[in-house]
């Protein structure tokens, strides 16, 4: 299976998809939400689907989503929504749900030569889209210690980031970083706490470093705002808690660091009405079923008037 769907039921229910309406699924990858989003739609309407990687791309190809006339796929990072949609003739203000399901799919981290896993020994390279920016292995190589440091302590929570950061400059200077194999041997001889959490740890803050994934996630959040209509919804899945506070402080204030704005007459501005004052978290249930769901949380809000 290409990747197991997190929190189906319940974002799909929250995005309150009906048919005639404009939605959008920002992360494809399985195509699991898109299936239940085009399920509701029956065949009005239409689905704009993004995934910036080519294997996603494929799978629609595969899964005859191509056929479906209310589908349309489009390959790009969802960091450019709008001006994407602007390119299929979407207005701001039109589009009525809007979901994302962040981070890598299961397809991707099974796929050994895509460099995202510890399991498996390949090319560190760890880009979801193979076309855009430097390697995992170039970050390893070029970054000076003072970045990597805040690499693994700010992305991947690494208790000893320091001295793994200085310990990547010593590595280096030895022999470049080609593979998996040679980041799992820096890990090894700096392990702190238990091994595959901090394998986990390392090789998450390269993968959001890679794929600037919170860059990626401010510019999406601006455009979605931006794209959707009043009454509009956007729904959110997050697996990192840099990212929660993110989507928690924007759908709250309209600005990633959650600062209250004023409006000319000193009426504070509240772009969304929030739905989830707590984040929804899969049920045990579907965590025994499916682990890798563990960490996730969906937030959801309504688009103000
Ligand atoms: C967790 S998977 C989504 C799984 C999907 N919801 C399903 O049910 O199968 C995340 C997908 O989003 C894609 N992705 C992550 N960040 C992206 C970005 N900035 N722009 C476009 N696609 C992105 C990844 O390539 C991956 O295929």
């Amino acid at each position: 299976m290409y990747h197991e769907t997190v929190l189906l039921t319940e974002s799909i229910e929250y995005l309150g998809v009906t048919p005639g309406g404009i939605y959008v699924d920002a992360t494809f990858g399985g195509g699991g939400h898109s299936k239940g989003i085009l399920e509701l739609m029956d065949g009005k309407g239409r689905l704009y689907a993004f995934d910036q990687d080519e294997d996603a791309k494929r799978n629609t190809e595969q899964q005859e989503f191509s056929a479906d006339p209310s589908f349309s796929f489009i390959h790009s990072n969802f960091r450019h929504l709008k001006r994407q949609l602007r390119a299929e003739a979407v207005k701001p203000g039109r589009v009525n749900g809007i979901l994302a399901d962040l981070g890598v799919s299961s397809f991707q981290l099974d796929t050994a030569e895509r460099g995202f896993s510890y399991r498996f020994d390949a090319t560190l390279d760890m880009r979801m889209n193979k076309q855009d920016g430097p390697t995992a292995a170039d970050v390893l190589n070029e970054k000076d210690a003072e970045s990597l440091q805040r690499i693994f302590s700010e992305y991947g929570e690494v208790r000893n980031a320091k001295t793994l950061a200085l310990a990547t400059i010593r590595f280096r200077e030895q022999k470049p970083f080609r593979t998996t194999g040679d980041l799992v041997d820096l890990c090894v001889k700096n392990i702190s706490g238990d091994r595959m959490r901090y394998l986990s740890q390392v090789f998450q803050a390269l993968r959001m470093e890679v794929n600037d994934e919170l860059g990626a996630l401010e510019d999406f959040l601006k455009d979605a705002l931006e794209m959707l209509a009043p009454g509009g919804r956007l729904a959110v899945i997050t697996f990192h808690s840099l990212e929660d506070r993110m989507v928690k402080n924007f759908l709250k204030t309209g600005n990633i660091q959650g600062e209250q704005q004023k409006d000319f007459y000193g009426n504070i501005e509240r772009p969304f009405e929030v739905l989830t004052k707590k984040p929804l978290e899969p049920s045990e249930t579907e965590i025994s079923r499916n682990p890798r769901a563990r960490s996730a949380k969906l937030r959801v809000g309504v688009k103000n008037g």
